[in-house]
């Protein structure tokens, strides 16, 4: 890895291998939340997960690099902390808490991500492809914040109790 262009490129592929295990991952945690609000928070993400790989193929596409070839450790370690979360017996309420967890940790590792790709796409004088992946990084902060209110109503739920 030489140029700023070598690192964007290793961005980009890191992104793509995060989304794709993430699209193998999130029909499990649609299938364990229990809360029909957060079972649809899961859902919908799962379609814009799919929408942000077809992004990234189409800006490396643009860039004329091979979006495959590289695994991303990080999102693989998340994904493996969350399986085996679930695999834990705990009932509905902690289930939940814990599965937003999870989806935050996550969130916020893409948000991380992107926010770099776009600093480099913008350095490298990439308009498009920065604006492109910003639609993405927007979403990621959609789903964060929407995670964010589950665990407020779960709170603010417990209080009522
Ligand atoms: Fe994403």
């Amino acid at each position: 890895m030489k140029t700023l262009e070598d690192l964007f490129e290793h961005q980009l592929k890191d992104l793509y291998s995060a989304e794709s295990q993430l699209i193998e991952a999130l029909p499990k945690m649609v299938k364990n939340a229990s809360d029909s609000k957060l079972k649809k928070v899961f859902e919908d993400h799962l379609e814009e997960t799919k929408k942000h790989k077809k992004r990234l193929e189409q800006v490396c596409d643009e860039l004329k690099i091979d979006p495959k070839g590289e695994t991303c450790k990080a999102m693989e370690g998340l994904i493996k902390e969350a399986e085996s979360f679930i695999k834990e017996k705990k009932d509905d309420d902690v289930n939940n808490a814990g599965l937003i967890a999870e989806a935050q940790r996550v969130e916020h590792y893409e948000i991380s991500g992107y926010g770099t790709a776009i600093r480099y796409a913008k350095e490298l004088g990439h308009k498009d492809i920065a604006s492109k992946l910003k639609e993405t990084l927007d979403e990621e902060y959609g789903a964060d914040d929407k995670l964010n209110k589950m665990a407020e109503q779960r709170l603010n739920r417990k209080a009522i109790d």
